[in-house]
């Protein structure tokens, strides 16, 4: 685990309220460092705080104004920013004929626009202050993207193709960034696969209603295509974001990692 020169490393993460997210504030506040969980909802963002005894900031990471305050309080309260999460983000089951403007532009917002603000508003502090030690990154930025935006294998690529096109646009981000804030920031972008949590129960419920079948069954057939024989949980993402927040991912950047038993292979 990375420690900052004045004292334990500083992560924030977004969209903290359930789910990955929450995983990953638990994950790195385990290991010691001082964590900021942040999320639109203000009820689970509270919730999350107070579990980890640590502070909470609602924000909607489709306004700059949320993102400045974000980076803006966890440096009040902590004196940098050493990680970034940029985890929030929406899912919606649509098929491609029915999708409307409205439908894009709210997925493009959250996943694409609200990380676009979220990561810049923590490299605008990143550049600013000491390097996380002799030699390193002043910072580091964790984009969640997602193995859907690399392939459009499976019968719910049909129905998910603006979600499919946000997280390809995370992804594409994640490149730009790297080269823009080299070497002072590494940024990189995880996929995960199929992982418990209520984004995914809910996409099997809207399945469900658009091919009339039975409740579990997206679920079930997914899971059984997973190489390493197990639906993925928020912890196994967890790791990989331990990794990368690590000295040992210091000269890593740029990169967007599969981490989904094996489902997709590249
Ligand atoms: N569950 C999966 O199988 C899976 C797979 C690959 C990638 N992902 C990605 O991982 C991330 C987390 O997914 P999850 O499964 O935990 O989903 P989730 O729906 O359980 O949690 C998402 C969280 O983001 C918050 N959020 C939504 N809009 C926001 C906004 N505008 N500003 C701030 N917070 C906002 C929600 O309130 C919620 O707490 C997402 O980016 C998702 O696309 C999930």
């Amino acid at each position: 685990m990375t420690q900052a020169a004045n004292g334990w490393p500083v992560v924030a993460v977004t969209g903290a309220g359930q789910g990955i997210g929450r995983a990953l504030a638990r994950a790195f506040a385990r290991q010691g460092a001082r964590v900021v969980v942040s999320d639109i909802d203000a009820a689970s963002c509270a919730a999350a705080a107070d579990e980890l005894q640590t502070l909470g900031v609602p924000a909607d990471v489709t306004r700059a104004e949320d993102c400045a305050a974000l980076v803006g309080r966890t440096v009040e309260a902590f004196g940098r920013l050493d990680v970034m999460i940029c985890n929030a983000g929406i899912m919606q089951l649509k098929p491609l004929l029915e999708l409307d403007a409205s439908d894009w532009d709210r997925m493009l917002g959250v996943n694409v626009t609200g990380t676009f603000l979220t990561l810049q508003a923590a490299a605008r502090q990143m550049l600013a202050q000491p390097p996380l030690g002799e030699g390193r990154p002043r910072g580091k930025i964790l984009l969640m993207a997602s193995i859907a935006g690399r392939s459009g294998a499976g019968p719910i690529a049909a129905v998910i193709p603006h979600y499919r096109a946000s997280k390809a646009a995370v992804i594409s981000l994640g490149q730009s960034a790297a080269v823009a804030l080299a070497p002072q920031i590494t940024v990189n972008a995880i996929c995960p696969g199929l992982v418990e949590t209520d984004m995914w129960q809910r996409m099997d419920r809207d399945w469900t209603a658009l091919q009339g079948a039975p409740r579990g069954q997206a679920w079930q057939q997914r899971v059984a295509a997973v190489p390493m024989g197990r639906a993925q949980t928020p912890a196994d993402v967890a790791d990989l974001a331990l990794f990368l927040a690590s000295p040992a991912a210091d000269y890593m950047t740029g990169q967007s990692i599969n981490i989904d038993g094996g489902l997709m292979m590249s």
